[in-house]
């Protein structure tokens, strides 16, 4: 069977079973063309809400699923492959945070939508990077602790300073990988590209950057600027992505390392044996945990309209 093959059997059956697929941005091209949507985190939560079909696979990594599972407890939620995790989303553990509350109960915690969904049942708003901003800056309380992510903490901390925000120690391992050095050789490389980065790496590449901000907010720039060449400082599948897209447009990696495994783990195949055997992990949440674990997203899509 071709890719192409596959594809199409793919698209046939997704819509004869009601399968709604989610693919986020750093997954593969071949299994971005048979979405139904594709986008950054946000954009996949509230999508997921509002598909009509009865299934969703999302096609990502875990928190995703559970996102998807906690906003849509009637729908069957599946995870494109088992061992999709995200590092970042499990590096702070529940009792941490029901510690921190004890000793500083005044204090908003503010959880990376990458986070599990056990994690989220202790905190009080989650952000994406996407909304991460406008909703720091709509919590009325001056304190806040951000979680996990110690980059987009800091990035958010010097976009908002009459906060007081606290940060614990946490981050990508995909996007740390990427250091000023990459910046400096590649624009020596190309001077007139403009550099767009994911707000996950670190201060020394974001203080680089033209533009900051989350996957689709890249791709949403780099459509829209009248530039001809962009450095993409994010996972490598948005620079395949883009290139498809604006054919009269250059992109170039900033760091041929900046590639979440995690993410690369679905391929089409999986996505195949999925609505065609229904051979898939699907996302079992009890409900305590779930209901627990939906008002910090509640409180994010209220706050972040
Ligand atoms: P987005 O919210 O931009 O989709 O990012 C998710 C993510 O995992 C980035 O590493
Ligand atoms: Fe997690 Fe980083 Fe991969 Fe995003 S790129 S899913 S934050 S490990």
């Amino acid at each position: 069977m071709t890719i192409r093959e596959m594809q199409d059997e793919i698209i046939r059956l997704k819509k004869e079973k009601d399968i709604c697929i989610l693919v986020h941005a750093y997954v593969g091209h071949d299994i971005w063309e048979v979405a139904d949507f594709v986008g950054d985190s946000y954009g996949l939560s509230k999508q997921a809400a509002a598909a009509p079909q009865k299934n969703v696979l999302m096609c990502g990594v875990r928190f995703m699923a559970e996102t998807c599972k906690i906003l849509s407890p009637e729908k069957r939620v599946y995870l494109s492959h088992s061992d999709a995790g995200c590092p970042m989303a499990e590096q702070i553990g529940k009792k941490v945070i029901e510690e921190f509350k004890k000793k500083n109960p005044d204090t908003t915690v503010v959880a990376y939508i990458n986070t599990t969904a056990d994690l989220k049942t202790v905190c009080d708003v989650c952000v994406t990077s996407s909304s991460a901003l406008q909703i720091v800056n709509n919590i009325e309380n001056k304190d806040i602790l951000f979680i996990p992510d110690m980059n987009l903490g800091g990035w958010i901390r010097e976009k908002c300073p009459d906060k007081n925000i606290k940060l614990m120690q946490g981050g990508c391992p995909t996007h740390a990988l990427i250091s000023k050095t990459n910046v400096e050789r590649l624009k020596a490389i190309h001077p007139d590209a403009l550099l767009l980065v994911h707000p996950e790496c670190r201060k020394e590449v974001v203080d680089l950057a033209d533009y900051v901000g989350s996957t689709t907010g890249i791709m949403d720039f780099a459509k829209k600027s009248d530039a001809k060449e962009f450095i993409i400082g994010t996972e490598n599948s948005i620079v395949q992505h883009l290139q498809m897209e604006c054919l009269d447009k250059r992109f170039y990696e900033l760091s041929k390392e900046c590639v979440c495994r995690n993410m690369k783990l679905t391929t089409l195949a999986d996505v195949y044996n999925m609505v065609k055997y229904g051979e898939c992990e699907e996302i079992i949440m009890d409900e305590e945990t779930r209901l627990a674990a939906k008002k910090p997203l509640d409180k994010m899509l209220e706050l972040g309209g």
